[in-house]
């Protein structure tokens, strides 16, 4: 196997900078009581995490393992990482686990022939560490792709989400967060770095992003004659997605595979108004929740930010949002 297939199939990216100093993993780490514990690290690389953590004076004790990396060796701090498949034989009675795990998408591991031995309801190998990690440990850090939050699966015990606005890999140009457990269920914080968001339920209601307006059949996407216009996806100078005239789209052919630029059916009138109105609740929405409920798309924009797409659901939820407010 190439360097380069073995680093995928293990998804051996290491973390390259600290998100521990932030104020949420430090409430996290105080409710876990992370300074009286042994830390989990499953999936250890070079041990950059225990590290780190070492660093921020938060705990002092580690059980750290990997299938390959710096196994064996005595890190500088002498914490020596054991040699286990951890996905196969998961280390057991740990109160708390912070790492960042292997991250391989199932179709991204068939195109490149790389083994994906994991149980057939997982699309991504992290989101089977995860689970895991939560079925053994009470309190679980991962610092895992920020589209975790709208896969909607393994989010019952999600006390705190914090979108991780500075770039901790190199080799990754995938939004990356950190994803908090605790051991009961609970409402979910969300935050971006140190800035407080607000709960995740609100934010919903706020924006109007539940399951009866996500799939009100009312809003009818890829109609040919649609007389709302979307552009849904940035380019590759700013945050560019917007509403139009379905009139302005008349010189593209609106088919109905596109997932990103497209003509809606509405029962209301389209008025310049109505549309200007629209894209002011879309770019308030962007900045209020600094784009966590909208898709990257294909690597960063001029401005340095993540390109995005909008994706079709949410977008009916602000079209009815903004209706709701006339
Ligand atoms: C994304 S890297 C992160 C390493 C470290 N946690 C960090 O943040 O720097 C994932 C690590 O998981 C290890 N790994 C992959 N599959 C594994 C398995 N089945 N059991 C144990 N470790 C595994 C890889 O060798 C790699 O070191």
């Amino acid at each position: 196997m190439s360097h380069t297939a073995r680093k995928r199939q293990y998804g051996a990216y290491y973390t390259k900078q600290s998100p521990f100093e932030l104020k949420p993993f430090k409430n996290w780490a105080r409710s876990a009581n992370l300074d009286d514990c042994t830390v989990l690290e499953p999936f250890a690389g070079a041990n950059d995490i225990v590290h780190m953590l070492q660093d921020s004076n938060m705990c002092s004790k580690f059980a750290c393992y990997d299938i390959a990396g710096r196994t064996g060796q005595s890190a500088k701090d002498g914490v020596q990482i054991r040699r286990r498949d951890t996905l196969e034989s998961f280390p057991t009675g740990y109160h708390a686990c912070v790492t960042n795990p292997p991250w391989l998408a199932r179709n991204s591991a068939r195109r490149r022939g790389l083994e994906f031995n994991v149980p057939d309801i997982y699309d991504d190998i992290y989101k089977y560490a995860l689970e895991l990690a939560l079925a053994n440990c009470a309190y679980v850090a991962f610092i895992i792709p920020a589209t975790f939050l709208r896969s909607r699966r393994l989010h019952n015990r999600l006390k705190t989400f914090v979108l991780l606005e500075k770039k901790l890999f190199m080799d990754t140009d995938n939004p990356v967060c950190l994803a908090l457990f605790t051991p009961r269920p609970q409402r979910t914080e969300i935050w971006a770095n140190n800035e407080y968001i607000g709960y995740l339920d609100e934010l919903e209601d706020k924006y109007s992003l539940n399951i009866q307006t996500m799939s009100d059949k009312r809003v009818r996407f890829n109609a040919p004659e649609g007389t709302l216009g979307l552009i849904g996806v940035d380019n590759t100078k700013k945050a560019s997605i917007e509403f139009c005239r379905g009139s302005d789209l008349a010189h593209r052919t609106v088919k109905h595979s596109d997932r990103s630029i497209t003509r809606i059916d509405l029962e209301d009138k389209v008025t310049s108004k109505k549309i200007d109105e629209l894209n002011g609740v879309l770019n308030k929405f962007r900045r209020d929740i600094h784009d966590i409920f909208l898709a990257p798309f294909k690597g960063l924009r001029e401005d340095g930010r993540y390109r995005r797409r909008l994706d079709y659901a949410t977008a009916r939820g602000l079209i009815l949002h903004a209706r709701l407010q006339d």
